[in-house]
């Protein structure tokens, strides 16, 4: 089955724009992608129609709003293959996921105990542990990188010991676009006793992710990455880990008596969704994934690759451009730089063509000193990406290259 970009291109508003007089190229969707109609509608059908805070009132809307809701969750529980829908908790994104994860992690590690990541992580996937380490006087682990941008494997497996208690690293980096073996890594540190948790922001658009398959601990995403609303996100955790998981933020609806004196919590999923959620934006999520799962994933997959073979090719043949980031395995993500100048210029400079790409140190700073680059200019693609804005990419780096000398 052919792939109708075109069709799909008609389903986001935004794609129709205009950047002074000329057409928008958005190929920033490492940032964030851009949403369909569905998406914007299901968001405004809820305020318009059914607005009301969920599992509280006894009344048509707050039925109305809870049974979407809840709806939402199981639409996603089915996403990622959860054994349970329990498993599933809502969050503001893939950071905040993790720092449920970290908070109740400090609690349970001590002195000796070590916690390995990678050197390829996003900041809210390092950070994060660099702090939970610092707390309970864990000692941090890190994964090197290889020069063509992929986890150096050996060196992980020797990291992995009987001390080791946990275990993060990224589905794929943001920055350099690698698509780790993540199944591989999980059993091996699941061999050592460790729990693992997998940050999947820049995975789960890409992939299908079945997190029982996996055989991770926790697999955590934002919905604004797949075509979903920003400020929402998941975090997937084990049922049986999550039940004894230290509560997080504390409150109205994860609790589950209040006296004076103390209280008991709630079961999962919302002993970790203390105060009212984000409801509109739950459900919109879920519409997106309905939205999603509704595509050819093989076709996907074959396109969104053919896509960043071109652009790599064309990249390889551009004097001047270097590619950061030369994984076997990359999802549509080049990062380079360009000798003719710095990436903040290059992505001025593009934008003045009506071309949307990041530039800087896409908060992965270690990746950029490791390359020792100050930061790259980034495209990153998606299922609306076409053949012609890579071209537009390139015609437009070449003016670049131009305006530059
Ligand atoms: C790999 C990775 N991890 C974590 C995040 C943080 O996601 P969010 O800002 O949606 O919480 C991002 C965002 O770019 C990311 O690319």
């Amino acid at each position: 089955m052919s792939f109708d970009v075109q069709a799909i291109r008609e389903q986001f508003p935004i794609l129709q724009r205009k950047i002074d007089n000329k057409p928008l190229v958005y190929l920033d969707n490492a940032a964030t992608t851009q949403k369909p109609q569905c998406v914007i509608d299901a968001i405004v059908n809820y305020y318009t129609t059914s607005n009301s805070n969920v599992h509280r009132g006894a009344h048509q809307l707050a039925d109305e709003a809870t049974r979407a809701f809840e709806g939402a969750r199981d639409i996603i529980a089915a996403f990622i293959n959860a054994n349970v829908r329990e498993e599933v908790i809502w969050t503001s994104g893939t950071t905040e996921s993790i720092n449920i994860v970290a908070h109740g992690l400090a609690s349970l590690l001590a002195h000796g105990d070590e916690v390995i990541v990678t050197a390829m992580e996003h900041h809210a996937n390092l950070v994060t542990w660099q702090q939970t380490c610092q707390q309970s006087g864990a000692t941090l682990r890190i994964v090197p990188i290889t020069d063509a941008g992929e986890l150096d494997m050996e060196a992980y497996y020797a990291l992995l010991n009987s001390k080791t208690k946990f275990v993060a690293f990224p589905h794929v980096s943001n920055a350099l676009g690698t698509v780790n073996p993540i199944k591989d890594m999980t059993e091996k540190a699941k061999d050592v006793g460790a729990w693992v948790l997998i940050d999947g922001a820049q995975g789960i658009a890409h992939f299908n992710v079945d997190v029982q398959s996996i055989g991770c601990d926790f697999y955590v995403f934002s919905a604004h990455k797949i075509y979903g609303p920003m400020g929402m996100g998941i975090l997937w955790g084990r049922k049986s880990l999550l039940e004894d998981w230290p509560v997080w933020k504390t409150g109205g609806e994860m609790i589950s008596t209040v006296t004076l004196e103390t209280a008991t919590w709630n079961v999962l999923p919302y002993r970790f969704e203390a105060g009212t959620p984000n409801v509109a934006d739950a459900i919109a999520f879920g519409e997106a994934i309905r939205w999603f799962s509704a595509l050819d994933q093989t076709a996907l997959h074959a396109h969104e690759q053919a896509v960043m073979q071109y652009a790599t090719e064309q990249a390889n043949a551009f004097d001047g451009l270097s590619i950061i980031g030369q994984a076997q395995d990359k999802v549509g993500v080049l990062s380079f730089t360009l000798a003719a100048g710095h990436p903040a210029d290059i992505g001025f400079l593009l934008d003045r063509q009506g071309i949307a790409i990041r530039t800087g140190d896409h908060c992965a700073q270690p990746i950029m000193a490791r390359f020792n680059v100050p930061g790259t200019a980034r495209a990153s693609f998606a299922a609306y990406t076409t053949f012609s804005e890579i071209d537009a990419l390139f015609q437009g780096l070449h003016k670049v290259k131009k305006m530059l000398a």
